[in-house]
């Protein structure tokens, strides 16, 4: 059963891969969660709302937070781990890509971190973790993804710029930069050419960015921090 002192955390693109990760990962921990992606399904669960909408679209933030207030009346962390990835020369992408890669990397963070930060300026304190990948720090010529870059690139920047903005008011910002991960991203074919993109030879399971985000949420002498969990390859190849 919730209460008022039970913590909150809300989490994007939860319906499956690393965001269904993150979600039990929160409710191991003991929080409420509100899960939302365009399919996301009911929980048996009491303590995981579920709403379904397009985080490109700021009326589904709108929901996701409001229902959060409705259900916990508190918010204390948000993972804004809702995105795609599409890998192509930069010349190939169509406006298309470039409309559904903005909408949903960006965009879709944008709004639902405005009204987390201002509930959580209210109570006193939170985090929010954003989900980037390692292209942007040690881009590879052989994953042409300039989008990529662009919208987690800006994402990271963002939470520097956050973490420093609301360091006084305790409010902590960070996020995970993964290597290739294992989710229903990544085609089962695809893994092997995937995995030797990676100095340790293998792709990253869900759990190892469930464990960092974890890490993060644990840390609170941590924030502004781009946690790399990429096999070595911000180490370099
Ligand atoms: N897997 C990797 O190798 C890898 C590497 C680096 C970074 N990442 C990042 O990690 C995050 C999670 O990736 P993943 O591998 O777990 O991806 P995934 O298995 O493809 O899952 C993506 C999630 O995002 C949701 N989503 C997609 N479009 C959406 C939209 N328009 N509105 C709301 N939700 C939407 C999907 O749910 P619905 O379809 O129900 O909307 C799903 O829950 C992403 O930000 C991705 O860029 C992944």
């Amino acid at each position: 059963m919730s209460t008022q002192n039970q913590k909150v955390a809300i989490v994007t693109g939860a319906s499956q891969g690393i965001g269904a990760g993150v979600v039990e990962a929160y409710r191991k921990l003991g929080y409420g969660v509100v899960a939302t992606s365009r399919t996301i399904a009911p929980a048996d669960d009491a303590d995981i709302v579920t709403v379904q909408g397009d985080i490109a679209d700021p009326a589904t933030a709108e929901r996701v937070v409001a229902a959060a207030i409705e259900r916990f009346g508190r918010i204390d962390t948000l993972v804004n781990n809702a995105g795609v990835f599409v890998a192509k020369p930069f010349t190939d992408y169509t406006a298309d890509d470039y409309a559904a890669v903005l909408g949903i990397n960006m965009t879709g963070f944008f709004r639902i971190t405005q009204l987390a930060i201002g509930h959580m300026l209210t109570q006193g304190g939170g985090h929010i973790v954003n989900v980037t990948t390692s292209l942007v720090d040690n881009a590879d010529a052989r994953v042409p993804s300039a989008l990529a870059s662009l919208t987690k690139g800006g994402l990271q920047s963002a939470t520097k710029s956050l973490a420093i903005e609301y360091a006084t008011r305790g409010i902590r910002a960070n996020a995970v930069s993964p290597g290739t991960i294992k989710t229903p991203m990544h085609p089962e074919e695809t893994h092997m050419g995937l995995a030797a993109l990676h100095p340790v030879g293998r792709m990253g399971e869900v759990s190892d960015i469930v464990d960092a985000v974890v890490f993060l949420e644990n840390a609170p002498f941590v924030t502004g921090e781009i946690l790399h969990v990429d096999g070595g390859m911000s180490a370099g190849h």
